[in-house]
């Protein structure tokens, strides 16, 4: 669309091998990279400098090199906002379930707590991660009443949040069957967000919408993060350059 020549793909990067990626990153060709799981919380102490935002976040998904200054960005929790604002979702009243306490929770949290959310319960199956999330945005969080709860459908039930939020692998291709809240009754008054894109639609979602409720998957988010990404990158305004529902649809198609 913006007629720009650029290459961009994907390598697959073990844990023992990140360091010695990013040395060959930052001494060789590659403008700038984003970063998915497992290494969002792993690369920022091999960076330069972190931006501001990133930092509160503290996980990183998008790294900008000038000359070979490596600096960390987090454009995750901007792609979930702008998830929440497309899709008419008005989070600022709501009680939000995340599921998941890695790097994609992280910045989830950080975008409800700018939208001011009544309150985030956090659920992971180590529970300890959910409760480091919980420390680490309470000093960040005026408003929004943060807690940790064991990965319990009995417990979630209890709860009975406006919206869940999956932040965890648990579905994601070639994961195909697999659901992180197995038997969940969802219910019509629910909003399930899958930060998972690929497949389209989860069995998670299939589950919430067996049960009537509204379902988002993680395209959205997925394509704003990128945007943001681009326009760090080259240094040009291209979110609003785009024409968003063309390359909506055509990434919706390579995955369908
Ligand atoms: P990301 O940076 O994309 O968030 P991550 O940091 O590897 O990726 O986090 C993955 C999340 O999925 C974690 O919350 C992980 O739970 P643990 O902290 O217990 O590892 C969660 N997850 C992965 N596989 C899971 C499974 N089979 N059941 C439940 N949660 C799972």
């Amino acid at each position: 669309q913006t007629g720009i020549i650029a290459q961009y793909s994907n390598l697959c990067i073990e844990e023992e091998n990140l360091a010695e990626f990013v040395e060959t990153f930052r001494n060789g060709k590659i403008k700038g990279i984003n970063v998915t799981l497992p290494h969002k919380e792993q690369i920022i102490p091999l960076l330069d400098d972190i931006n501001p935002r990133a930092n509160s976040i503290g996980a990183v998904n998008c790294v900008l090199k000038t000359n070979s200054t490596l600096i960390g960005y987090n454009t995750d929790w901007y792609g979930f906002s702008m998830l929440l604002k497309s899709n008419g979702i008005h989070a600022d009243d709501k009680s939000c379930l995340i599921v998941g306490a890695g790097g994609v929770s992280k910045s989830v949290v950080y975008s409800l707590i700018q939208s001011g959310v009544k309150s985030i319960t956090i659920t992971n199956r180590t529970l300890n991660k959910a409760g480091k999330l919980v420390d680490h945005f309470k000093k960040i969080s005026h408003h929004t009443e943060l807690t940790s709860i064991p990965l319990d459908i009995t417990k979630i039930e209890q709860l009975n949040p406006n919206i869940i939020i999956n932040c965890t692998s648990v579905g994601m291709s070639p994961d195909f069957s697999h659901t992180p809240l197995p038997d969940y009754p969802f219910h019509s008054r629910q909003i399930l967000v899958d930060t998972i894109y690929n497949p389209l639609k989860t069995q998670l979602m299939k589950d919430a919408e067996n049960g009537n409720a509204k379902t988002i998957n993680g395209m959205d988010m997925f394509i704003y993060q990128g945007l943001a990404s681009l326009d760090l990158w080259l240094r040009m305004d291209i979110s609003n350059q785009v024409k968003y529902k063309g390359l909506k649809d055509h990434l919706t198609q390579k995955l369908s």
